[in-house]
């Protein structure tokens, strides 16, 4: 079964099934200042989870777009991806364990879906522990559907819950599908640490609210929080050993053979890999919004691009081709994602800038390569360029260690590939507890200055129209207790005098105590009554739209304050180029 087929049976599966289809959200997420990207189908619900009220009901389905970057290093071998699609089905305080895992059986195995013989399907269940018990009622579902005692795997914490660690927020214990991916029948005793058993399918039962390290507390609603990742679940229905061997690669590498000019290999190799899947993800990250720079997104994004360059080169490529790999994307996914195809000029320019200019930084770089190298006198037999140096390459100019130890090769140099692994790991270590107190401050912290600032991002973006002009538009929003940040579209500096307008508009707005209105209704009327925001049908035909008195409207997921007199002085705290033709605002809310 294509992929395609796979998108529009699960959606038209759960339809069935009284849920409301909603479409992907951008990859950016909105309005929550945790995470660069949207990380799982669950993450832009996360306020319906917590109680907010979702305009469409208590039932959503969806195949929202993806970006991981934590195993980025991995990608190349058979199985990782930084971009990925998440088929999901959402229960908003509605059905729980029993129809969820009746749901996903269905599906699976009923020959008007899936049709996958039960004999080829096993289970997880959470085996329970000091926090949370064994979930019976799961094993007991899966067990009077068919699915044999020993087929049924009780795992705990670490396979079978759902909420990332150190985090506070909803999560609770889950039950993973596996498929059997082996020749042969599938063996009678289900092993997880057997590969051959390829996990499909995640429903969470979002039951518990993780207070603080050790501490759940029953969450105010029940939720279903369930995920399959597309390419993985196509490739193991196709009977491929890898998601790049689907036809949701399988143009990409062709494209490159046409590039490269050589016949299509055997097996793909991970330099291909990771061409497709880094311009892949770039591909979708530029079409919402992004361009390349030097930090958070933009840089990721620059990374992704500069990393699939590279490969090109080690690959034998001499002339620009990220833009000609991404058109075949954009034709690959146009009719799944709408923003891609209108966007198509501006994605390959972008790419097209990005690769000259990383070929500038890359001669840099081989200069620097060549002081290391003129630095060691030449009487010295066992010539070494240290860890350090190689990783200061790699991660100052992009150069990756064998492309380092290859040149160094070819001036009778070593690299010390021990030295690169430690400073290696010692930054992986550094990146992830940034990531961690990213993800940790987000989606737990819904507190009052959070919210406030939520609200004072809605005045910003108004006040800024106003002053500078209804060219302005949200390219990125990012709150942390302490400030707002916001994004947007304008070329020039933004002048200090325009900058003290803007400031006193939204002060205005404060003092005169505005109330903060809440409205439902469908996109069309919110576009008719000028409200502004990120339409792009996200919540398909119903929005949420919120109304600071007369002064601005936006479409907004909420939650905000309920008058602009809870937010104290608004203060600018700096203007500054965010990327090309992207202004970034940092405030703050001083309370008097
Ligand atoms: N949120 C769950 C996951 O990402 C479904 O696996």
């Amino acid at each position: 079964m294509k992929a395609s087929e796979l998108r529009k049976k699960y959606v038209e599966f759960f339809v069935s099934k009284n849920h409301k289809e909603i479409k992907s959200a951008p990859l950016i997420p909105e309005n929550d200042p945790t995470c660069l990207f949207t990380t799982a189908g669950m993450h832009p619900l996360v306020p319906f989870l917590t109680g907010e009220k979702h305009p469409l009901g208590k039932r959503l389905v969806d195949c929202q777009k993806c970006v991981r970057t934590g195993d980025i290093d991995e990608v190349g071998d058979a199985c990782h991806l930084t971009f990925f699609e998440m088929l999901g089905n959402w229960s908003l305080g509605d059905y729980f364990k029993e129809e969820a895992i009746e749901y996903s059986f269905e599906f699976l195995t009923s020959p008007e879906w899936l049709n996958i013989p039960i004999s080829n399907l096993a289970v997880t269940v959470f085996a329970g522990d000091q926090d949370a018990p064994f979930d019976e009622e799961a094993y007991n579902i899966w067990r009077r559907l068919g699915i044999p005692e020993n087929r049924i795997a009780k795992c705990g914490k670490k396979d079978n819950w759902w909420g990332p660690a150190g985090q506070t927020g909803p999560c609770g214990p889950d039950t993973e599908m596996f498929f059997w991916t082996g020749e042969g029948p599938a063996p009678e005793q289900f092993d997880t640490e057997d590969k051959l058993w390829v996990e499909i399918w995640n429903d969470v039962f979002m039951q518990y609210n993780k207070v603080a390290e050790g501490k759940f507390e029953p969450l105010s609603q029940q939720n279903v929080d369930t995920g399959m990742g597309l390419e993985r679940v196509a490739a193991a229905l196709q009977g491929k050993a890898s998601c790049y061997e689907t036809e949701l690669f399988i143009p990409l590498f062709e494209k490159l053979d046409a590039i490269r000019g050589v016949e299509a290999p055997e097996s793909r190799s991970s330099s291909e890999r990771i061409i497709a899947d880094h311009l892949r993800a770039a591909t979708f990250i530029l079409a919402d919004g992004i361009t390349p720079g030097n930090v958070d997104q933009p840089y990721v994004l620059r990374r992704l691009i500069r990393r699939s360059v590279m490969q090109g080169h080690k690959l034998g490529i001499k002339r620009p081709f990220a833009a000609e790999i991404a058109q075949v994307i954009i034709d690959n996914y146009k009719y799944a994602y709408s923003e891609l195809a209108p966007n198509a000029e501006n994605i390959k320019e972008e790419l097209d800038a990005e690769e000259k200019q990383f070929a500038q930084t890359r001669e840099k770089g081989t200069r620097e390569f060549e002081k290391l190298i003129a630095r060691v006198p030449e009487h010295i037999k066992k010539k070494v360029i240290s860890g350090k140096n190689a990783f200061f390459l790699y991660e100052t100019y992009g150069f990756p260690l064998e492309l380092t130890e290859e040149m160094a090769a070819e001036r009778g140099f070593e690299v010390d590939r021990k030295g690169f692994d430690k400073a290696f790991k010692k930054h992986q270590e550094l990146s992830r507890k940034g990531a961690e107190k990213k993800f940790k401050g987000g989606l737990a912290d819904a507190s009052e200055q959070t919210t406030n600032l939520h609200t004072a991002t809605h005045l910003l973006h108004q006040a800024l129209r106003q002053v500078l002009g209804e060219h302005v538009e949200q390219r990125g929003s990012n709150i942390t207790a302490d400030r707002l940040r916001f994004d947007f579209s304008h070329i020039e500096k933004v002048s200090k005098e325009q900058l003290k307008e803007v400031e006193k508009l939204i002060n205005s707005v404060i003092t005169d105590s505005t109330p903060v209105i809440c409205d439902e209704m469908t996109v069309e009327d919110a576009k008719a009554q000028g409200a502004i925001g990120l339409f792009g049908d996200k919540y398909g035909e119903k929005v949420k739209v919120y109304a600071i008195g007369e002064f601005s409207k936006e479409i907004c997921g909420g939650p905000h304050a309920a008058n602009t007199s809870d937010l104290g002085r608004f203060k600018i705290k700096k203007e500054e180029s965010s990327s090309r033709g992207v202004r970034r605002i940092k405030a703050v809310l001083i309370k008097e």
